[in-house]
């Protein structure tokens, strides 16, 4: 069995579900943005959503800006507050464009709130957001992301870009941390 600082850990969703997951997101995604005036631009959160990205933008046969953010949230390290302070902004200027914002897990989704009111200042003329995990139960906030991968129970996850602690990162599966 994997495990990460000792801890074990339990596959939640296998390498092919993901993929096969990612594929039908990509098609959902393409044929809402085939309006787009130019290219849409996919803005990635640094840094959980980086694998997500990756393949999101390969299984999309439309031609995309990929443009990554990172913030960081204020809170106390189990529960983000939904105040963030931007880290790295966008390269992109995104005024009267198609934008699509990812992330890797909404939890309480008070920092993707944030986030999208942030992006929303930049004048997008559209904006959609994309969330690879959903937990179940967790929302704090009115907010529904336009596209959900899974949605999955309230477990500390890793790997496919979600860390503990820096570690796990690079699994190819969702595993749950075990204690
Ligand atoms: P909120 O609560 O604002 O938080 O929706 C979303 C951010 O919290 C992190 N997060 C996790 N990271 N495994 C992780 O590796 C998890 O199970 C998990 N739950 C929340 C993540 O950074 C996400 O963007």
């Amino acid at each position: 069995m994997r495990e990460i600082r000792g801890k074990p850990l339990s596959l939640l969703i296998d390498e092919g579900s993901i993929r096969k997951r990612v594929r039908e997101l990509a098609r959902e995604i393409e044929k809402d943005f085939s309006h787009s005036e130019g290219e849409p631009v996919v803005v990635g959160l640094l840094k959980g959503a980086f694998i997500f990205v990756a393949d999101l933008v390969r299984e999309m046969d439309i031609a995309v800006v990929v443009d990554f953010l990172w913030v960081s949230s204020y809170g106390q390290s189990t529960e983000s507050s939904g105040v963030i302070k931007v880290l790295k902004d966008l390269d992109t200027d995104v005024e009267g464009r198609w934008v699509l914002l990812v992330d890797d897990i909404l939890d309480t989704g008070l920092t993707l709130k944030e986030i999208h009111t942030f992006l929303l200042r930049k004048k997008p003329a559209v904006l959609r957001t994309c969330v690879f995990l959903e937990k179940e139960g967790r929302k704090k906030v009115d907010f529904n992301p336009d596209y959900i991968g899974f949605k999955v129970p309230n477990k500390f996850l890793v790997g496919y870009g979600l860390d503990w602690g820096e570690m796990g990162r690079n699994l190819k599966g969702i595993y749950a941390v075990e204690s």
